[in-house]
């Protein structure tokens, strides 16, 4: 088994219509923590030896959040910025988060067939994430494609209940050691690897 840390970031959460049913659907599952990070630290003022114990603590790191301007809301960087210290997590003699798995779980207003080279919002969603991807490998993580939720202002209420049931087999099959690390490497979105969607 392995653990997994949720960083969960919503920074207005009463209004969420996609992300909250997401995250209710991990939430009861065993060795998943859930860190809500607005709710946690309203006022932005990171506890970093709580978040660095959590890390240590984790083999699976998610952090999952809507897509706000092409990245993630402002409390993700100010918990990189903080966390990641030089000497624990980076640097010749910042091992601390060696080996580990990073993966980004977002929701998206744009719908998918938007994020390519040719579509409306020009790039893809790997290279809008590029910042996340090569924050994970300086800090000698491995990082994983990522769980979308694109096309959400369109989404039925039973799309999102479907949405979170895969994203709920994904968390389960990762502490259940379940994932094939080098195939999910090889894939764009880390929904690919759930062909079994429903699992309760
Ligand atoms: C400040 C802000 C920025 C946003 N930026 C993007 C964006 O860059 N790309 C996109 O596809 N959607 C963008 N959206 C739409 C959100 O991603 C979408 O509303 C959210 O994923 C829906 O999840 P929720 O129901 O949990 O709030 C943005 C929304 C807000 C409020």
């Amino acid at each position: 088994m392995s653990n997994v840390l949720i960083h969960f970031a919503h920074p207005a959460l009463e209004k969420s219509r996609t992300n909250r049913v997401l995250i209710d659907a991990v939430r009861d599952l065993p060795s998943v923590t859930v860190n809500d990070l607005y709710e946690q630290y309203p006022d932005f003022d990171i506890d970093i030896d709580r978040e660095q114990d959590l890390l240590l603590r984790h083999e699976y790191i998610l952090l999952h959040h809507p897509m706000y301007w092409y990245s993630a809301p402002a409390i993700i960087k100010q918990w990189e910025d903080l966390t990641l210290e030089h000497g624990w997590a980076y640097g010749k003699e910042g091992n601390a988060l060696v080996g580990k798995k990073m993966m980004n779980v977002f929701t998206s207003g744009g719908p998918q067939e938007a994020y390519t080279e040719t579509g409306f919002h020009q790039f893809t969603v790997r290279q809008f994430l590029t910042p996340f991807e090569r924050t994970a490998t300086l800090c000698k993580m491995i990082y994983l494609p990522p769980f979308a939720v694109h096309g959400t202002h369109r989404m039925t209420d039973e799309e999102v209940l479907a949405a979170a049931l895969q994203y709920r087999t994904l968390v389960q099959r990762l502490t259940a050691d379940d994932i094939d690390i080098t195939l999910a490497q090889q894939s764009v979105y880390a929904n690919d690897l759930i062909t079994q969607p429903y699992s309760l």
